[in-house]
């Protein structure tokens, strides 16, 4: 698979096949995604990576925290999303779900059904592979953006293996329960999670294309013409 073919078949992957994958691919992976830059070369990632009985045993704790409550109150460490959503970010969030649950079939006024598909999100959407991306609380939106590359990496080198990724900020909500069952130092901060496996494509979840805005809306171009 080519740079171009990998990215042009990143999905966000909401759902995996129970499909185990080779553990030495996904060190491979986690070593390889940190040839990205980062402003002076900090390398700010910090990366937990879990599969087999431990990701079992939190997907429970989580599973059992969850039960009867929506997740989607409890805080993050960091503000996820600004409180209000303005043009265009508004549209392109709703349209997001409306694509989402449209596909999945769940009504706009299904609340449960709704809840139901966010819970997903700490099932890992069935990934036998999850990592949790930290940082150090001490550094700065600069810092956070190679988190970005870091995590983009990961996706497109997983791709040339085969593998589908879903990064997850849903999970920075249970940074409680995510700190202490990897042992997490207090000067870290948890950014998100990504989900890795070989992603179902004949699941409903990744039946869609998410659009993306036209050229001329984000880029200006200065001298080309
Ligand atoms: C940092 C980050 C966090 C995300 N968190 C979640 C999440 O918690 N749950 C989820 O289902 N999708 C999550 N997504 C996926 C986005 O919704 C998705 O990337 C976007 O809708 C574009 O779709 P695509 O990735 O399939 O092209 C996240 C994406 C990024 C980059």
């Amino acid at each position: 698979m080519d740079v171009f073919e990998a990215i042009d078949s990143r999905i966000a992957c909401r759902w995996f096949l129970d499909k185990p994958v080779d553990p030495k691919i996904v060190r491979a992976l986690i070593e390889r995604a940190a040839r990205v830059a980062s402003g002076g070369n900090l390398q700010p990632w910090q990366v937990y990576a879990l599969t087999g009985a431990p990701l079992a045993a939190l997907k429970a704790q989580v599973a059992a925290h969850i039960a009867g409550h929506d997740p989607r109150h409890d805080e993050a460490e960091y503000p996820i999303y600004p409180k209000s959503m303005w043009e265009p970010y508004k549209s392109r969030r709703e349209e997001h779900g409306v694509q989402l649950y449209g596909a999945l079939n769940v009504a706009r006024d299904d609340h449960e059904g709704r809840l139901a598909q966010y819970k997903r999100n700490f099932e890992f959407f069935n990934a036998p592979v999850a990592l949790f991306i930290a940082i150090d609380r001490k550094l700065g939106p600069g810092q956070w953006a190679d988190l970005g590359g870091y995590i983009h990496a990961l996706a497109f080198l997983a791709r040339g293996h085969g593998l589908d990724t879903c990064p997850q900020e849903s999970w920075a909500r249970m940074h409680r329960i995510v700190r202490t069952f990897v042992n997490m130092p207090p000067e870290q901060m948890l950014f998100c999670a990504v989900a890795i496996g070989y992603g179902d494509h004949s699941h409903a979840a990744n039946a869609f294309r998410s659009p993306r805005a036209p050229l001329a809306d984000f880029c200006r171009f200065i001298g080309f013409d």
